[in-house]
């Protein structure tokens, strides 16, 4: 009988979309998938509304991107990171970064090479490096502090390692890797010969003292780095699907070679908008910074009063709670408790481990505050229910 490919029979059905229909179904307050509850700046949409119709981009754009758009990525990587991007050779863009990271394994890596993933992972990687034929080798980072054990980093390298996938700041973590850190893992690459496909998504979005260092800025990276990066968290327009990957062009080369067969092109007047959103001034990162400060520091206030342990993000839109002093279980059986009874959605890390390492997601659970400020208020009052069970 007809029937599904092997490759893909093991793969399921991802978490977020599990944890979306149940907090349907409880009509829950969903803080799970990073999506935000609010619109992106009026002048982008109104720029990318301009942009369809002005009648010159409603038809294919080059399949490496918009020469508008690029132009913007490499001023943009000029501009906050002093890197030298060839906007002709060295970017492609892609229909967001999910795709820019399977691209570039799929561009980048051989049959039976071997891809270093740091664990908890966002949910991609793992099937895409799968669907290239290749291997994943865990080094996982762990609570509280969400660090790696630089040993345990050593060990994952050998003669097959081809590429480790970096995400910095960290989804679900909300790390942001440090210079030391950064520094390790760039030693062991340029010492086994190593790539690097670095997804900077939330490059944007760091606290207080942190700052996001770019792996290719470190010394000797650029050459072996792709970073990939796209709209949707920066702009808050997560629908709109427009990423963008760049490195040194001997390496996008193999990543083109692989877009031009898949996506080819991207939405065409999306990358025009986006072109006039990476050129906006400082203040709107500023501004974009204060406000997610302001809701970090919101649901960091509602999950302690709830009785949670929350871990301070030094980035991303997620916080990183422990759960064990007011429940006795799994982090899956605690998100199904928190969905049923309590009605606030939120996200189990363990499946974002390899099956040996799940027990490390501890009593842990993921929270995304991308949302308006009163849904942050709701889900508090909301969970304050946790504490009544102590
Ligand atoms: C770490 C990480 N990488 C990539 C993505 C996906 O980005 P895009 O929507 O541009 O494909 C996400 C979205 O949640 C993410 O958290």
């Amino acid at each position: 009988m007809a029937r599904m490919a092997r490759r893909v029979e093991p793969f399921g059905t991802t978490i977020f979309t599990e944890i979306n229909v149940l907090a349907q179904k409880y009509n829950a307050v969903n803080l799970g998938q990073g999506r935000p509850d609010f619109d992106g700046p009026a002048e982008i949409i109104q720029a990318a509304v301009k942009a369809l119709e002005s009648g010159k981009s409603n038809q294919y754009p080059p399949g490496i991107g918009a020469p508008s758009f690029r132009q913007a990525i490499a001023n943009h990587a000029s501009k906050f990171y002093d890197m030298e991007v060839d906007p002709q050779n060295g970017v492609i863009v892609t229909s967001g970064a999910t795709i820019a990271i399977f691209e570039s394994l799929l561009g980048l890596v051989d049959p039976g090479d071997e891809v270093i993933v740091i664990e908890p992972y966002f949910d991609s990687y793992i099937p895409n490096i799968i669907m290239a034929d290749a291997k994943p080798v865990f080094v996982p980072l762990h609570p509280p502090s969400w660090t790696f054990d630089p040993d345990e980093l050593r060990v994952a390298f050998n003669e097959k390692t081809r590429v480790l996938i970096l995400n910095t700041p960290q989804n679900p973590t909300g790390r942001v890797f440090t210079m030391e850190e950064l520094t390790l893992i760039a030693e062991l690459c340029q010492e086994y010969d190593v790539t690097v496909i670095s997804d900077e998504v939330y490059e944007h979005l760091v606290f207080d003292n942190a700052r996001h260092i770019p792996i290719a800025t470190l010394p000797g990276m650029f050459e072996r780095t792709v970073t990939a990066s796209s709209l949707g968290k920066t702009f808050s327009v997560t629908g709109w699907k427009i990423g963008w990957v760049y490195g040194p062009p001997h390496l996008i080369a193999g990543v083109g070679s692989a877009h031009q067969y898949s996506t080819f092109a991207t939405f065409h007047p999306a990358q025009e908008a986006a072109a006039f959103a990476l050129g906006m001034d400082g203040s709107y990162y500023e501004d974009f910074q204060a406000m997610y400060t302001a809701k970090r520091d919101l649901l960091m206030q509602g999950l302690s009063e709830a009785g949670l342990k929350p871990h301070l993000p030094e980035g991303t839109y997620f916080i990183m709670a422990d759960f064990s002093d007011v429940f006795d279980g799994t982090d899956l059986e605690f998100v199904n408790h928190m969905i049923s009874e309590i009605g606030v959605g939120c996200i189990p890390p363990s499946p974002f481990y390899t099956p040996e390492h799940a027990h490390l997601a501890g009593k842990q659970v993921r929270f995304a505050f991308c949302k308006s400020d009163d849904l942050l208020r709701e889900a508090g009052e909301r969970m304050l229910k946790l504490k009544s069970r102590i």
